[in-house]
């Protein structure tokens, strides 16, 4: 047997939606992969779908106990159902590649002792940013202290509705719906529009950025579902736009905190023109200043390309070596800082609610009210789950103290 015949990757896939679907193309207009599908497990069989019936199975346990599948490829949506695949298949020495932020960012601490423990790899680049290659980098170029922060839009999908607001006029539902037929949107969309997505994806950067996993629960994200025309207005006149954005960043050498909000950008930043379904993400750090990826973050070929980069990776069996969690002093999660937030507001009593450090700027009109001002992170924390009950909408200035 020749070494690459023995290195073949002989695949389990899991999952033929949106990415499945993407990868299952990929592969084969890819000659170099040397990698094939040999099973694909799904949930409902009868569905129509453009695969071999034969290779379709409803039974897990045909991907997971087959000797000959050295590589378990999981591309479900439901979180719970993909950490007992992911979990068993490790358990089973199988490698695994998966794309579910949700699942890796509420279980990634046992996933990475199950990978030492039975000498395999869970490889997940395409869990975020699409493809951009972002963990990689973060795992192999950023090894050293000198990383700062990481900024970004980090979910195409609001991205998307909220190009589609400001560019073309559409209103919030439609471009919702839109992003959802193009394959874009979890099927939950509030996981994109409410900041879910950004913020496991946030939680997976900053392990490898930072070498800190910090609980989904302890992390604050508010997200875009609120916008109404009053703030596009606003947004407007100040020649900005909004931009939902997820940032990891130090407070200190100790300590680093970490947030998804949306911003008002301005023209001279990066994400300024990052549009429809594209991320970027500005990674900053001592003595370099600033770098800045830019690249498609949603949709069937961009993921299902990050899924392959994922598969041929293990063919020359690449894993992550958790360098900063493992070789470096873990910094602390705070939620000691303070941001500067433009809140509108429609009543006084939800007004109320929020207590400002100080406000610079108060605004009262016929059709809206909002205010300008500071506010600790963790009195938004504290106070997520009423917000999203409120007639109000918080977008981040930028100043952070
Ligand atoms: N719903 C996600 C997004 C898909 O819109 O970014 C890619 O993770």
């Amino acid at each position: 047997m020749t070494t690459e015949k023995k290195n073949k990757l002989i695949i389990g896939l899991f999952g033929f939606g949106v990415v499945g679907q993407g990868l299952y193309k990929v592969l084969q207009e890819v000659q170099t992969a040397d990698a094939v599908i040999k099973s694909v497990c799904v949930k409902h069989k009868d569905k129509p779908r453009s695969i071999d019936s034969s290779l379709i199975t409803l039974n897990p346990d045909d991907l997971l106990n087959d000797p000959e599948i050295n590589l378990i490829v999981e591309l479900i949506d439901d979180a719970d159902a993909a950490y007992h695949l992911v979990k068993t298949a490790l358990m089973n020495g199988k490698s695994v590649v998966s794309g579910n932020k949700n699942m890796l960012a509420h279980h990634l601490s046992e996933l990475i002792g199950l990978q030492r423990e039975y000498g395999v790899a869970l490889l997940y680049d395409a869990s975020a940013c699409g493809s951009i290659p972002v963990i990689r980098n973060l795992e192999e170029y950023y090894d050293n202290d000198l990383l700062q922060s990481i900024t970004g839009i980090l979910n195409g999908s609001s991205n998307f509705i909220l190009t589609r607001i400001f560019q073309q006029g559409w209103n919030y539902n439609d471009a919702l719906k839109h992003a959802q037929k193009l394959g874009f949107a979890e099927s939950n969309p509030s996981f994109d529009v409410d900041g879910f997505d950004s913020m496991f994806k946030l939680i997976i950067l900053a392990l490898h950025g930072f070498g800190t996993l910090v609980d989904p629960e302890e992390v604050f994200h508010y997200g875009i579902s609120t916008v109404s025309d009053h703030d596009i207005l606003y947004a407007r006149e100040k020649s900005k736009k909004i931009k939902l954005v997820a940032q990891v960043s130090k407070v200190n050498g100790k300590k680093f905190t970490m947030f998804v909000l949306p911003k008002l950008v301005s023209d001279d930043e990066y994400i300024y023109n990052v549009e429809e379904e594209y991320n970027g993400v500005i990674i900053e750090g001592q003595f370099y200043d600033k770098q800045f990826m830019f690249g498609k973050g949603a949709g069937a070929f961009p993921t299902g390309s990050a899924v392959l980069s994922d598969i041929t990776a293990r063919k020359h069996s690449y894993r992550y070596e958790y360098k900063k969690l493992n070789f470096f002093a873990s910094p602390v999660y705070t939620r000691d800082i303070t941001v500067e937030v433009y809140l509108r507001y429609h009543d006084l009593v939800d007004l109320s609610h929020f207590d400002f450090e100080s406000v610079s700027e108060k605004y009262t009109g016929p059709a809206y009210n909002y205010v300008i001002g500071k506010i600790k992170l963790d009195t938004l924390h504290k106070m997520k789950n009423l917000i999203r009950k409120l007639n109000v909408f918080i977008a981040w200035t930028g100043k952070i103290d």
